[in-house]
């Protein structure tokens, strides 16, 4: 995996700035002291200025230098509030329904990165993930090209030797039953995201059944998305569909299915739905000894970011790095 090094000395040389939504959580403070003790990340911190400075006095955090931004108090509102109804216009937005939903500092914040303002964003601290992502959906929107916004967990388990095991997990997060279609586009942006970490994808369509043993209609999704996405993507080793004894093992994978050329190597896997998906990251996350960083939103016209309502600080500050590395 690209180490946080790595993304650092990048964001040196091109340093972003980035919106917190929460900005007086004690954890979104301490991941911004840290941020602001350093040079390549700059947060801007959404809430009344006069409780973010009362909490990370309380908390012991220095924010001295971080930009906060008043979502009650802006001087662009108006400006905000133009461009929110613009872009909503064909949802019959208007100016009276638009100001309460901006004042809002999920909405606030990711229409600064629309403006431009802000390269990208991280919330969730608070926040649901629909939350979070549902702003990000209507106003950032899916890219040209695709037709969904998914989401993928980078997983890490670190070695002492330093030779830590990274594999990506997808759609954990978002969509909650993708069609064939959709989950060949996870496929395609997954494939993508585990690049930029640094994963040669192998990537398993996972399901109960490997190949044909085993029948029910969400086999067949997944037998027909493999093909489609062995179709779309030659260049990519691709397999499916596979049980994930099938997928990891090569003892396994040698018996139930010889001719692979994934099975028993597969680092990259795509989950039927965002049941299967986000208690196979969890269960990684918390019984296999994995660091779970994500979800990473995928498919989005700019990096906006989603924090587990468990996280810790830690996890804030990577999840900052990791979303500003994308923008
Ligand atoms: C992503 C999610 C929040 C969207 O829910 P929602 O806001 O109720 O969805 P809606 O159908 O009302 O759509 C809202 C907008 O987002 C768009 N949208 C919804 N899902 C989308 C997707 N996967 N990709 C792109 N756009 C999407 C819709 O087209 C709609 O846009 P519009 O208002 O411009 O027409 C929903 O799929 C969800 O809750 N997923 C599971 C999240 C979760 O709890 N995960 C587990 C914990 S990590």
């Amino acid at each position: 995996m690209y180490g946080f090094g790595t993304m650092i000395e990048k964001l040196k040389a091109d340093p972003k700035t980035i919106v917190l939504t929460e900005g007086k959580d004690a954890r979104i403070l301490e991941a911004a002291s840290r941020l602001l003790a350093s040079n390549f990340l700059k947060p801007i911190l959404l809430g009344n200025p006069e409780e973010i400075a009362g909490a990370a006095e309380e908390a012991g955090y220095n924010i001295r230098g971080a930009e906060i931004i008043n979502p009650e108090d802006y001087d662009k509102f108006d400006e905000m509030v133009e461009v929110f109804c613009e872009v909503r216009k064909n949802k019959g937005m208007t100016e009276e329904k638009a100001r309460p939903i901006l004042r809002q500092a999920n909405y606030f914040g990711t229409m600064l990165v629309k403006m431009g303002l802000a390269d990208c964003l991280l919330g969730g601290a608070t926040y649901s993930t629909a939350d979070t992502v549902r702003p990000a959906l209507q106003v950032i929107k899916t890219k040209p090209g695709n037709s969904v916004v998914s989401s993928c967990f980078i997983l890490v388990r670190p070695s002492a030797t330093g030779d830590n095991e990274v594999i990506a997990m997808s759609d954990c997060a978002i969509n909650i039953n993708p069609t064939e279609d959709e989950l060949v586009e996870i496929c395609g942006e997954t494939v993508q995201c585990a690049r930029a970490f640094g994963i040669d994808p192998k990537v398993a369509f996972l399901s109960f059944s490997t190949k044909g043993s085993a029948h029910d209609p969400s086999v067949t999704k997944m037998q027909n998305a493999t093909k489609k996405a062995q179709g779309r993507y030659p260049d990519v080793p691709i397999d499916g569909e596979l049980q994930f004894d099938a997928a990891v093992s090569p003892r396994v994978a040698r018996q139930k299915t010889p001719d692979s050329n994934v099975a028993g190597h597969a680092n990259t896997f795509i989950f039927p739905d965002v049941n299967a998906g986000n208690l196979g990251y969890k269960i990684a996350q918390r019984m296999g000894n994995f660091e779970a960083y994500g979800p990473i939103l995928l498919g989005l016209n700019a990096p906006i970011n989603d924090l587990s309502r468990g996280c810790n600080a830690l996890e804030v500050y990577s999840m900052a790095i990791i979303t500003a590395s994308l923008a």
